[in-house]
């Protein structure tokens, strides 16, 4: 069956080599979506082992409809019953992108009545919807439909260990992304000087310590009666055996306001990765380091909710001065900040538009001069 891997914007290039390396399949990113073939043990896997991916659907079908008798004939023809039973709740979300058909509404309304009769038919019995909530997304672009359904249930930045969130934190997945953006690897030293909820420490652990990021939550795969996901004990059994704890891993979180300290070690603790990083309360401008080499990653306040502007201004240049002093680190900072390089005191080698949420932001890559090698 067709497999979609929703990404998070601009993060598409992230999730497709992370997706290469998980099946061996390449896919073309388009729209944010990757398409893949595989059965529901790829589902499983996927849903299971991607750190950049948000969310990964079962591809039902795609067609043209400029019209709703268009859009009820072509769902009709889908075959819902390999993948629907007879008590499946069934909720329809919609998204519309420059298109005739432009009721969002409508569209999802008329698309359920279109899925309940062909189950209707099927199963030659009324639906009752008394079971599991199955969620079907109609996405269409430029009167092009496509149907899927969910099998992740919410969306996989939510790995199960941040229950509750610090101020401003960014989603698990981006922050995956960003790590894999940089030069990080486990065996290099990682430093988030504005931690918060320390999401880029815990994430940074659980890549050192090959700890699944699902296998602390649930998926509505799971719940699918048609079927059989009884290989998935077995997929869990070995991602946990799967886990390493290295004792060279060096990964440091640190904040100036103490509650979110707490927090991050708590969500740390959950994580299962209290062994491989640590937290401390300090202000940016306390950091040093005696290291040669190393690496920041980072998502420091921007000044809209958290702090106000002179403030930003003052941590930013402070930000930058205490990087100046390290000897060959190299430093990556998501920011919406416009003017985050003059503050910072240097010009980025490069910079990526990335949102987090709703925020456009800029990642800012400054490179520092790789090891040397032995
Ligand atoms: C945008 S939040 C980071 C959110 C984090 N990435 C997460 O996922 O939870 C910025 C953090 O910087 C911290 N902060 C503000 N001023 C600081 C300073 N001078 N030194 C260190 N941390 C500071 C705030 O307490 C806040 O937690």
């Amino acid at each position: 069956m067709k497999i979609t891997v929703s990404a998070p914007s601009g993060l598409e290039g992230v999730v497709k080599r992370e997706l290469y390396s998980l099946t061996g399949l390449s896919s073309q990113a388009i729209n944010g979506k990757l398409d893949l073939e595989g059965d529901i043990k790829t589902v499983a896997k996927l849903n299971l082992h991607m750190r950049t991916a948000s969310r990964v659907y079962i591809n039902l079908g795609s067609f043209k409809a400029c019209d709703f008798d268009a859009l009820y004939d072509n769902i009709s023809k889908i075959d819902f019953e390999n993948y629907l039973d007879k008590s499946s709740k069934i909720t329809v979300l919609s998204s519309i992108f420059e298109s005739r058909l432009n009721s969002l509404q409508a569209v999802s309304s008329v698309s359920k009545k279109a899925i309940c009769s062909r189950l209707e038919k099927a199963y030659n019995s009324k639906i009752n919807e008394t079971g599991f909530e199955h969620k079907i997304k109609i996405s269409i672009r430029h009167d092009y439909v496509t149907v899927y359904l969910n099998t992740s249930g919410e969306s996989l930045h939510k790995r199960g260990y941040r229950a509750v969130s610090g101020e401003a934190p960014i989603k698990e997945n981006v922050a995956s992304c960003l790590l894999y953006l940089s030069v990080w690897n486990k065996s290099k030293i990682l430093v988030d000087p504005f931690c918060g909820s320390g999401t880029f420490v815990i994430e940074a652990g659980m890549i050192a310590k090959n700890i699944a990021p699902g296998l602390y939550r649930d998926f509505d795969f799971l719940h699918f009666e048609k079927f059989d996901t009884s290989f998935y004990k077995d997929m869990i059994d070995d991602a946990r055996s799967q886990i390493v704890t290295p004792s060279d891993i060096k990964i440091f979180g640190y904040d100036i306001e103490p509650s979110q300290v707490r927090l991050a070690i708590s969500n740390a603790k959950k994580a299962g990765v209290l062994d491989a990083v640590s937290f401390a309360v300090q202000d940016v401008r306390d950091f040093s380091s005696s290291d040669s080499y190393g690496v920041i990653v980072t998502n420091p306040p921007y000044g809209e909710r958290l702090l106000k502007r002179s403030e930003i201004v003052s941590i930013y240049r402070d930000f930058g001065k205490v990087y100046k002093a390290l000897d060959n680190w190299s430093v990556f900072t998501i920011t919406p900040v416009s003017d985050y390089e003059r503050l910072f005191g240097k010009k980025a080698d490069k910079k990526r538009k990335i949102y987090n949420g709703k925020l456009e932001c800029n990642y800012y890559f400054m490179y520092g001069k790789p090891p040397i090698k032995k």
